[in-house]
């Protein structure tokens, strides 16, 4: 949700920072803009729409200079304009500042700056910032931000530049995240990793409340007071061609494709086979303590929301202890029934979710434990739990969530097990759930390679439909919303997803010949009753699309298409029924001409509430 990112150095600041902004547009892709300063000033370019546009703005005009930031936005305040776009500058055009967030006081401090003669040329809270910095300034760019930010309240993860001191580069953080990369004579800042690595794999996580001042000499970081803080320098694992589509037509077809290799990497080094259990030592928590627990709440937003309703059936059905699933959004906001004997567990792609991280910091106000499953190492939401699994899925550009979903699955189903055979799971039920977790990567290898024919059912189910709707049963209902949610992102189809048997209590209205009606319907304990679920659909003229295990003649002969998916357990089916569904999702997209990676209106990393 905005990307922003900052450089000082030996090298011209204005390439590479819009480098830096294409790797990082996942994060908003409204506008973009950079700012650079050089012997003549400050120079600011920007543009409404993609970042396509601004660099094409800036291709015989590039500005010169060795310091600069740049941006690429998600609009909150304002519309996605030109005067909109960052960087803002201040009263005298000679600070310049990009920030994602929000400044929650900005209408005050606005009416406060305008009665003091400032005037605006944009909608933003942002710009409101750059003026205060400005008014404040003396001489000291990194004095005159401090200022500014103790009489601002809200959200920001941001950096300063000014015309007067073109050796200094001045960012700090408040709940919106931001990094410093440590480079061979040069510094970075920038929203997350992905725009640094072809630079460095040096970062400082900066943690809020921080100031850093970049110069040519070096970085440190302090206090909004002056109190220096001392931090490590961490070393990223991720290298760039995990963040380049390496010749795939779409960040989202690569990453489905790479679920055998990221489910592996989940599990590796969790499985004990001879113990039947899951090490998981991650979470901090020994035997004991987890016994202690009698109940667990499981919170999250979006697809990691789906997932987490998979791990309330896997825990309650494994380990035989309550789980309840809330939206980090609702959680935060009511009054929950949490204590010491509750586990929280947040599970968060990019572990940036503002929603997520404010519901974890709630629970642990009220004394919970909280552990978190997150993939992005050194995210803040992994630094603030008391332990977690991170997912090791490496990278996920593309903004619909995929391969960090199937990776979120196999997580709790590592904690489930470690939990379960602490309570009443056996030995050999350890052994056996183990051994199909082992043959999950070359399952999914299996259904990739017949990608194929789910292509062929994108043409000719869903390609020209205006609606579809996605049943499952059990475990495979929350897989049935994840199918939903991931057509409407892309493709913009109206898309429902619900467990199959509700079916009769209102969208069965819906259902005619041109609805196309996609079933989860894997040989579990609830096969016969989503048979029958089939059979209402096809007596009111609806398509019906199934997902079925091999030789399920029953449902062949009922469904207008049908794609087999591989056996497994029945709480594993999830990961193989999900995966033909996100290719569903892509193919109609692709189809329909969609941008598959950068849906409207959305961005990855939802860091504003
Ligand atoms: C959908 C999608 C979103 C995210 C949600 C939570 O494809 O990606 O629904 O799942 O915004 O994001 P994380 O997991 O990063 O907390």
């Amino acid at each position: 949700m905005c990307g922003i990112v900052g450089y000082i150095g030996p090298r011209q600041a204005a390439g590479l920072l819009l480098e830096g902004l294409r790797r990082m547009e996942y994060r908003g892709y409204d506008s973009s803009g950079i700012a650079v300063v050089n012997g003549n000033g400050l120079k600011v370019r920007k543009a409404a729409g993609k970042l396509s546009v601004l660099e094409q703005e800036l291709q015989d005009d590039m500005p010169s200079g060795t310091i600069g930031i740049g941006h690429t936005r998600w609009a909150t305040h304002g519309a996605p304009t030109t005067p909109n776009a960052h960087p803002h500058t201040d009263q005298s055009g000679r600070i310049a500042v990009i920030h994602n967030g929000i400044i929650e006081n900005s209408g005050s401090v606005r009416r406060a700056l305008e009665l003091r003669g400032h005037t605006f040329k944009s909608e933003t809270d942002t710009e409101v910032l750059a003026h205060l910095v400005g008014e404040f300034y003396q001489g000291n760019l990194e004095e005159a931000v401090a200022m500014a930010l103790r009489e601002v309240e809200g959200a920001y993860g941001l950096a300063f530049i000014s015309a007067d001191e073109p050796g200094v580069l001045v960012a700090a953080r408040k709940g919106s995240p931001l990094l410093v990369g440590v480079g061979e004579q040069e510094w970075f800042v920038a929203s997350d990793a992905s725009p640094l690595l072809q630079h460095t794999r040096s970062v400082v996580y900066m943690d809020d409340g921080e100031m850093a001042v970049l110069t040519r000499e070096g970085y440190r970081i302090r206090n909004l007071e002056t109190t220096r803080i001392s931090k490590p320098v961490n070393q990223i694992d991720w290298d760039l061609a995990m963040v380049e589509r390496n010749g795939h037509p779409h960040f989202m077809f690569k990453e489905i494709c790479e679920q055998p290799e990221s489910l592996h990497n989940t599990l590796r080094g969790h499985l004990l086979e001879d113990e039947g259990t899951a090490r998981v030592s991650g979470l901090n928590l020994s035997d004991e303590e987890l016994k202690q627990f009698e109940r667990i709440i499981i919170t999250a937003c979006g697809t990691s929301w789906h997932s987490a309703l998979i791990g309330e059936y896997m825990l309650e059905e494994m380990a035989r202890i309550p789980v309840e699933v809330e939206y980090a959004s609702e959680f935060r906001y009511r009054n929950p029934v949490v204590d010491q004997r509750t586990l929280v567990i947040g599970i968060s792609q990019s572990g940036e979710t503002a929603d997520t991280l404010a519901a974890i910091r709630e629970a642990k106000r009220r004394g919970a434990r909280t552990v978190g499953l997150v993939n992005v190492v050194g995210s803040t939401i992994a630094r603030e739990v008391d332990g977690g699994i991170y997912l090791h899925a490496g990278p996920e550009v593309g903004v619909a969530s995929t391969k960090a979903f199937t990776s979120q699955v196999a997580a709790l189903a590592l904690i489930t097990l470690r939990i379960a055979r602490l309570r009443n799971l056996s030995i050999l039920q350890g052994r056996q759930f183990i051994q199909a977790l082992r043959l999950l990567p070359d399952k999914v290898a299996g259904i990739l390679e017949r990608a194929g024919e789910v292509e062929q059912l994108a043409e000719r189910f869903l390609r020209n439909s205006t609606n579809a709707l996605y049943l499952g049963r059990g475990v495979n209902f929350p897989v049935a919303l994840e199918g939903a949610l991931k057509l409407k992102e892309i493709s913009y189809i109206h898309a429902e997803g619900y467990p199959a048997a509700e079916m009769k209590h209102g969208p069965i209205a819906l259902i005619d010949e041109n609805m196309p009606v996609v079933f989860i319907a894997p040989r579990d304990a609830v096969h016969s009753k989503i048979v029958s679920n089939i059979e209402e659909v096809k007596a009111r003229g609806g398509k019906v699309i199934a997902l079925i295990n091999e030789g399920d003649k029953e449902i062949e002969r009922l469904a207008d298409a049908t794609l087999t998916i591989p056996d497994t357990l029945d709480l594993l089916t999830p990961i193989v029924t999900s995966i033909p569904l996100q290719l569903l999702s892509y193919y109609v997209a692709v189809a329909r001409g969609c941008n598959v990676d950068q849906p409207r209106n959305l961005a990855k990393s939802v860091t504003v509430e």
